[in-house]
């Protein structure tokens, strides 16, 4: 289980002038920390993860929060397209040549997960809707930015942070009318 840290709040505060996010996806969900603090300004609220076990804890945590769905997915492949308003998702982004551990390794150059959840999020996501992630500057981010320039997004940083060796960023990107 993946606890929050700097990443979850950074996420967190860089969504607190977002008041309505209608139709809202978390991907890669954890301990449900981001779900508790946008949950009040969503329409539905789905968290999917990876790992069943986090799910399964924030259930037996919150029997009684209706407002908040769960589903056990890799990445948002299960769900239709154009559908999400919002999506979020603050992703394992350390490079790593395995994934050992699915809550920090991101693939050899930290971005390869961050590109899966784009493909994704690009097809589940409705044509005015908007997508926030984290990455990190020790993750290829030319690489993302031109991934999310090819699939014909628009892409801005909305907060920024240093935290020891690296900066970690919110981006929010849009499809391009
Ligand atoms: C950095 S943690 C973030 C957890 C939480 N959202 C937060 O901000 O504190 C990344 C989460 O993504 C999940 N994850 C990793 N690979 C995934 C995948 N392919 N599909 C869905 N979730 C995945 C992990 O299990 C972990 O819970």
């Amino acid at each position: 289980m993946y606890l929050p840290a700097e990443d979850t709040y950074l996420l967190i505060r860089g969504l607190e002038s977002y008041d309505n996010l209608g139709k809202v996806l978390e991907i890669g969900f954890g301990s449900g920390k981001v779900a508790e603090a946008l949950n009040g300004r969503s329409e539905i609220y789905i968290g999917c993860d990876i790992d069943f076990n986090v799910l399964k804890d924030f259930k037996l945590k919150n029997p009684y929060n209706p407002k908040i769905e769960l589903v056990c997915c890799d990445s948002a492949s299960c769900f239709r397209n154009s559908f999400f308003d919002t999506i979020v998702f603050n992703p394992p982004y350390l490079p790593s040549d395995s994934i050992i551990d699915h809550t920090i390794n991101g693939g050899p150059e930290g971005c390869e997960l961050i590109l899966k959840f784009l493909e994704n999020s690009f097809r589940t996501l409705n044509s005015t809707g908007s997508i926030f992630f984290i990455a990190s500057t020790l993750s290829n981010l030319s690489k993302i930015t031109s991934f999310i320039k090819d699939n014909e997004f628009g892409c801005k940083e909305v907060i920024k942070e240093k935290f020891f060796f690296e900066h970690i960023i919110l981006f929010k990107c849009k499809k391009l009318s």
